[in-house]
């Protein structure tokens, strides 16, 4: 049983009014995309200034793809400081109905997956629907009029980094899915990894290196996380931090296909354990 400890920064439990927070004691805010961190930062700062409110036991934030935290580790975070019932609240524009379908569902499986029973999961609408929003934009270009942050002409050169004139030597080029489907299923904590054994086994430079770039959505989400491999084709799926451990050092340095992780395109497949 997971004791509800107060997060810290948070204000007294006593000044969550449930009349107006319908239950709601903690929220997860959901990011769009993670690209290097960027969006981390931003979505932390907002955290800081909900948190500040002292309405809610947790809030933290997640990131629907190429980053991390992932919506279900985000969740479980959430879980384990005793929340009871978790507003996650997308912050990113549009009506994705779509995307916010797929979401809710991946928060049931979630919930299906931990084996205990865990908090309330309802999902509000995306931020960049509200009406508020257009307030706080016409305010910061206010601000932004008197005290813009670059001017185009700071920098005078002309020239550009010389390696972005080259594309760098390798054996293989591996492209790693970072969409919302892989994400939620470890895809951003599965990469890191990923880099770092190529790293250690001096993978990363030369022209015995591996090429590994981030992409959207390759297809087969059911099937992920999913990295596909060149010039071989190969595609890897259901990916652990142990599957990667073994396609760097027997793919990779060996030279043989990992088998067991390798899919045939155009066959229905599912994973163990998919429903
Ligand atoms: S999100 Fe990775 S295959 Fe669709």
């Amino acid at each position: 049983m997971t004791e509800r400890a107060k997060e810290p920064g948070a204000g007294p439990l006593e000044r969550r009014d449930p009349t107006l927070s319908g239950g709601v004691d903690a929220v997860l805010l959901l990011g769009r995309s993670g690209h290097q961190g960027a969006a981390g930062e931003g979505m932390v700062f907002l955290a800081e200034a909900v948190r500040a409110t002292g309405r809610y036991l947790a809030v933290r934030t997640a990131i629907a793809e190429r980053g991390l935290a992932s919506l279900p580790e985000g969740l479980e975070a959430c879980a384990q400081a005793g929340a009871r019932k978790v507003l996650v609240v997308p912050v990113f524009f549009g009506r994705d109905r779509s995307l916010i379908y797929w979401l809710s569902k991946a928060a049931y499986r979630w919930s299906r997956a931990r084996g205990e029973p865990g908090p309330e999961v309802v999902f509000a609408g995306a931020i960049g629907e509200h009406p508020a929003l257009g307030e706080a934009v016409v305010r910061a270009v206010a601000d932004a009029e008197g005290e813009a942050s670059v001017r185009a002409d700071d920098f005078q050169s002309l020239e550009d980094p010389l390696a972005w004139s080259v594309i760098p030597p390798h054996e293989r080029h591996v492209l790693a899915c970072l969409g919302p489907r892989c994400t939620s299923r470890g895809a951003g904590g599965l990469y890191v990894h990923f880099w770092k054994r190529l790293q250690e086994r001096g993978l990363l430079r030369g022209r015995s290196s591996v090429h590994a770039a981030q992409t959207g959505c390759l297809s087969p989400c059911n099937l992920g996380p999913t990295i596909v491999v060149y010039p071989e084709g190969i595609w890897y799926c259901g990916l652990t931090a142990e599957a990667i451990d073994r396609i760097v050092d027997e793919h990779f340095v060996g030279g043989r296909v990992v088998e067991e992780y390798a899919r045939e395109p155009g066959r229905h497949e599912r994973l163990k354990g998919e429903r």
